[in-house]
């Protein structure tokens, strides 16, 4: 989703500008802009519908001088994708330029009020009604540009992170944010403005997560400012970030997302490390509110797309080895029927990018009724960590493919470790069963390795299937939630339609869809439900189906009838989804690269979906 760029310093701010937009590139967007500043005191804006490149194209003859300016990647939400409703938007003026990641959803009512008293509009956005009403009160009140800033954002009601620059004052960049990430690097004499840290860190580690309704003032020479929208200075929390920039490259890869399909054994031994010890599991979520969460009587997650998967993976765990009842919710339907939560609930709120807007509004909604909020979350420092009361990051590094790969295995770990450890305060886990388990769990990025190989026989065995229309993806327990997963992937990047079901609802229904063009993926490894499954294998035979069959290794009975089978090491059911996952990720990756589909940055889909 948009994306935001700042810079304010002593070196060239165009090429800054336009590497940051190429790392934002995986958010998703549809056109974009870059307003510079030059010496001479002009302000000049260049806006492309397209990639970043597009804009590259269109400044290629254009003067591109400047030590300050803004840039930005949209993906539209009010006014088709076009140059004219790229930001960034100048004020009537011009001497004011703005762009805006989120959603002003007051805007025609302010837009129409504008319009009455003269103001004109060059665009159907949103942004633009912004700008224009804080012109509007600069001049008709006769206001500095900081206190215009903070009286419109009083009135605005949605989301928004904001960057602002004045052509009267071009040593200054003003920022805000409500709901919609912004972060500020702080260098040398020098600022950098992100919507995340990924433009920032190549310049500097010293950052400010602002907070919402923060107005931050950045001006040459002097320290970075940050009061509230009723003019209360603040204090900003200067953080160090540790990312490391190889991770937000492709390190050879052909795309960002097989490199983090690749990457998996090595995240999840970050996510455990430090976590087991010789004593065990230990979380210093649990450490900390060990009494809200031992002895809860319900939890409720909440998330969406691949995190609710993770999540149903996560009520298996938590039912099965804590003995206490969870739901799992869309972020989206939960925030919007007044759901009966209260004191005695924990919610875990699932989100890789910290961002998701649905799942934001189903926290708020859960702490208004006096919900307990844990957190399980990729991004550090987002919105979502820190709405929580506490929380687990899972340590996956920067997922910068649009699907989501490590970030869902981080999750159903994380989701593994705090079962294990809640298991353990609670006493409804034997301590040969616990230490079975987390023996099998630390065995885990090995067999994910092992696991990698199948990547080979998965390109080819793709080529046979991208005549397909449908899939089905089937699988039991443990194993529906990543059928759902499998399902989700394919049709997010190759456009090929979908469905996951649990392998016994196939007679209800989807049997029906089966024929000889039917590929039907199905989970069929060695646990107690294998002889139902087989079953169901020998069903979808019966009426020519192509069974794609995952099996454990040395399966000697589904290799014989299925149509291509692939192995994955023997472990222990809980533990299957986090291998299983795998070759249904790179069955989606090759059949998308074999259809030549954009697979980093699938048509229509943001990375972070900040907005309803
Ligand atoms: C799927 C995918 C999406 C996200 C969903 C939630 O590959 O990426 O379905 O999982 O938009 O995003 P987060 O986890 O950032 O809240």
């Amino acid at each position: 989703m948009c994306g935001i760029v700042g810079y304010l310093g002593h070196r060239d701010a165009y090429p800054i500008l336009i590497k940051g937009l190429k790392r934002l590139e995986y958010r998703g967007y549809d056109s974009a802009g870059v307003a510079l500043i030059n010496d001479n005191g002009d302000m000049n804006i260049y806006k492309a519908k397209g990639k970043v490149v597009d804009l590259e194209n269109v400044c290629s003859d254009k003067n591109i001088s400047g030590c300050v300016g803004i840039a930005h990647t949209r993906w539209a939400t009010h006014g088709e994708p076009s140059a004219i409703n790229a930001h960034p938007h100048y004020s009537e003026s011009k001497n004011l330029a703005i762009i805006h990641n989120g959603i002003i959803e007051n805007y025609a009512q302010i837009k129409k009020n504008l319009i009455s008293k003269g103001v004109h509009f060059v665009s159907e956005t949103d942004t633009e009604v912004l700008v224009q009403l804080i012109e509007y009160i600069q001049v008709h009140k006769k206001l500095d540009l900081l206190t215009s800033v903070q009286v419109a954002l009083r009135q605005v009601i949605g989301a928004y992170a904001i960057a602002l620059l004045d052509k009267r004052n071009p040593n200054q960049i003003i920022a805000a944010r409500k709901a919609s990430p912004l972060v500020i690097g702080i260098g040398d004499n020098e600022f950098f403005l992100g919507s995340d840290a990924s433009p920032i860190i190549e310049y500097t580690d010293k950052v400010v997560y602002l907070d919402d309704e923060n107005i931050a003032v950045m001006r040459l020479g002097e320290d970075l400012q940050v009061t509230n929208i009723d003019n209360v200075k603040l204090n900003p929390d200067v953080q160090t970030v540790d990312i490391d920039l190889g991770q937000i490259e492709k390190g050879g890869f052909p795309h960002f997302m097989l490199k983090e399909i690749f990457e998996q054994p090595e995240c999840l031994r970050n996510c455990m490390r430090g976590r087991i010890s010789k004593k065990g599991v230990v979380l210093s979520a649990i450490t900390d509110h060990r009494e809200q969460l031992a002895n809860a009587k319900r939890f409720i997650i909440v998330a969406c797309g691949t995190s609710w998967h993770a999540g149903l993976i996560g009520k298996q765990l938590l039912e099965t080895f804590c003995r206490i009842p969870v739901e799992v919710e869309y972020a989206s339907e939960f925030r919007y029927r007044n759901p009966v939560v209260g004191p005695d609930d924990v919610v875990i709120a699932i989100s890789q990018s910290g961002e998701t807007a649905d799942t934001l509004a189903a926290i708020k909604l859960a702490k208004e009724k006096g919900a307990f909020i844990y957190g399980i979350c990729n991004a550090i420092g987002s919105s979502i960590a820190r709405a929580t009361d506490t929380g687990t990051y899972i340590h996956v590094g920067p997922e910068i493919g649009v699907a989501s790969t490590k970030a869902f295995t981080g999750q159903v770990t994380v989701l593994l470790l705090l079962s294990l450890a809640l298991a353990k305060e609670r006493q409804t886990i034997s301590c040969e069963e616990y230490n079975k388990v987390v023996k099998y769990l630390l065995k885990v990025p090995e067999a994910m390795k092992e696991v990698l190989k199948v990547n080979k026989r998965v390109a080819d065995l793709s080529r046979i299937f991208t005549y397909a229309h449908n899939f089905l993806y089937l699988g039991r327990g443990y194993s529906y939630p990543v059928a759902l997963e499998g399902a989700l992937k394919l049709k997010e990047i190759s456009y090929i339609h979908a469905e996951g079901y649990p392998a016994a609802e196939m007679k209800h229904g989807p049997i029906a869809l089966i024929d000889s063009d039917m590929p039907v993926v199905v989970i069929a490894t060695h646990n107690e439900m294998y002889e139902k499954i087989l079953s169901n294998i020998q069903e979808i035979k019966a009426r020519k189906g192509k069974v794609i069959a995952i099996v454990t290794k040395d399966d000697e009975v589904i290799s014989k009838i299925a149509d291509e089978v692939i192995e994955l090491p023997d472990t222990l059911e809980c533990l299957e989804p986090l291998l299983a996952t795998i070759p249904l990720q790179l069955l989606a990756y090759h059949v998308a690269v074999c259809k030549g589909k954009n697979v980093d940055q699938p048509r229509n889909l943001a990375k972070s979906v900040t907005v309803e």
